[in-house]
């Protein structure tokens, strides 16, 4: 029969394709898990042949595993594997020209921002940002330049949730969609089957899942922009080490799994802290109350991910539960099995100009929870013996 194939498995259920993506048995000795290819350079038996590979930054096989594996989990054709987040994120915007316009969600990671601001604006790209959560806001920001829409959902840090459908469906032909579906994952949501053309990951999240490498992916279906974006991927040659492709790969054969527990767990602390008397707002789409629950339900599957924020009375209040908390930890990133707890106005957002970092609703009493995997109920209670200490 023969091992099966790409074709068979997209049609299978998630955790069967996040373990069986590209991990086609070693040729050498039947190795189960694709072997770490750290060489940089491969023999050419004779001048013009080789025998797959000629050099890592163009293609190696162990990111040959990982790009096929992330395609699969993405539903897509076609996977690259970047050297972060950021760097998928980048090659996105080398697809556009000098003079193109972008519109994207007014609540994305700062570093995505401060991309966009920062190193495109001044190469002659413009960007208009607004609420996606009403897709007519969208619409209305178009302008006949406009070539890309860039969303993501949830967004970070603020869990909003916009309709990827609804957008796709009112964007005239040639605006791309890209969607960032870091904090979904690609468990919980598929942004290439609701229309969009581009996914980006930090892998360096949810996918790695155990805050131990930096990588970046994209996904796409269509092969015509699956040859620009290789170019660019070569080309500019922001590509991850084999040994981060490796740890890619093991991260996302458990990424089901992970999910669900950290969707469980996350949704147990939101309910805790939406009854406590020291919270002004919980932002978590997996509440009835958010405003995006609906659109996040029918959009997402299994459950509403693992992050969580949330607002306190006063600045003073969020620094004194910061310093007493005892599992979660105090640290930028999130996706990992352990918890994290984060304040974006200082940390992942710093790169937001204050004005605008307020308007948009990331205050200084604003924490952000990566809720990692342990046990719920040690979670919820470091984080009820951290407010009480915080309202002494
Ligand atoms: C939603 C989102 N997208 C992209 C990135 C950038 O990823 P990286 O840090 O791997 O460059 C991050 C990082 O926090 C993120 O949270």
């Amino acid at each position: 029969m023969g091992r099966i194939s790409f074709e068979e498995l997209i049609s299978l259920s998630p955790s069967t394709r996040f373990v069986h993506g590209g991990q086609e048995p070693d040729k050498a000795f039947g190795a189960v898990v694709p072997p770490i290819y750290l060489s940089s350079t491969f023999h050419q038996p004779e001048l013009g042949k080789n025998l797959g590979y000629e050099y890592s930054r163009t293609a190696n096989p162990t990111r040959d595993a990982l790009e096929e594996q992330l395609a699969l989990a993405e539903k897509g054709r076609f996977g690259f594997a970047f050297a972060s987040g950021s760097a998928a994120t980048n090659t996105v915007l080398n697809l556009l020209e000098s003079g193109d316009h972008v519109v994207a969600g007014d609540d994305l990671y700062g570093g995505t921002y401060r991309l966009f601001e920062r190193a495109w604006r001044k190469l002659g790209l413009s960007f208009t940002y607004v609420d996606p959560s009403d897709p007519e806001r969208v619409r209305a920001a178009l302008t006949e330049k406009t070539r890309l829409v860039w969303l993501e959902t949830p967004t970070n840090p603020l869990l909003g949730i916009c309709d990827i459908r609804a957008i796709c469906e009112l964007l005239p032909e040639g605006v791309l969609v890209a969607v960032d579906n870091t904090f979904a994952s690609p468990y919980l949501q598929n942004p290439l089957e609701l229309g969009a053309h581009v996914v980006v990951h930090s892998t360096t999240k949810y996918i790695g899942g155990h805050s131990d490498l930096v990588g970046g992916a994209i996904v796409v279906k269509d092969p015509e922009l699956a040859e620009r974006i290789h170019f660019f991927q070569n080309a500019v040659g922001a590509v991850p080490s084999p040994f981060d492709c490796y740890l890619a790969s093991r991260g996302l054969k458990t990424l089901a799994l992970r999910m669900e527990r950290h969707s469980r767990n996350a949704q147990a602390v939101a309910e805790f802290l939406a009854g406590h008397p020291m919270v002004e707002r919980v932002y978590y789409p997996g509440l009835p109350t958010h405003p995006g629950h609906r659109v996040a339900k029918a959009q997402m599957k299994h459950g509403f991910s693992g992050m969580v924020s949330f607002s306190l009375r006063s600045e003073e209040a969020a620094r004194r539960l910061l310093r007493e908390l005892r599992i979660f930890l105090l640290a930028e990133s999130l996706g990992g099995v352990e918890s994290l707890v984060c304040h974006p106005a200082t940390m992942t957002h710093a790169s937001y100009p204050r004005k605008e970092r307020e308007a948009r609703g990331i205050t200084d009493r604003l924490l952000r929870l990566s809720v990692g995997i342990e046990d719920p109920e040690d979670l919820i209670a470091d984080l009820s013996q951290a407010l009480e200490k915080a309202a002494g």
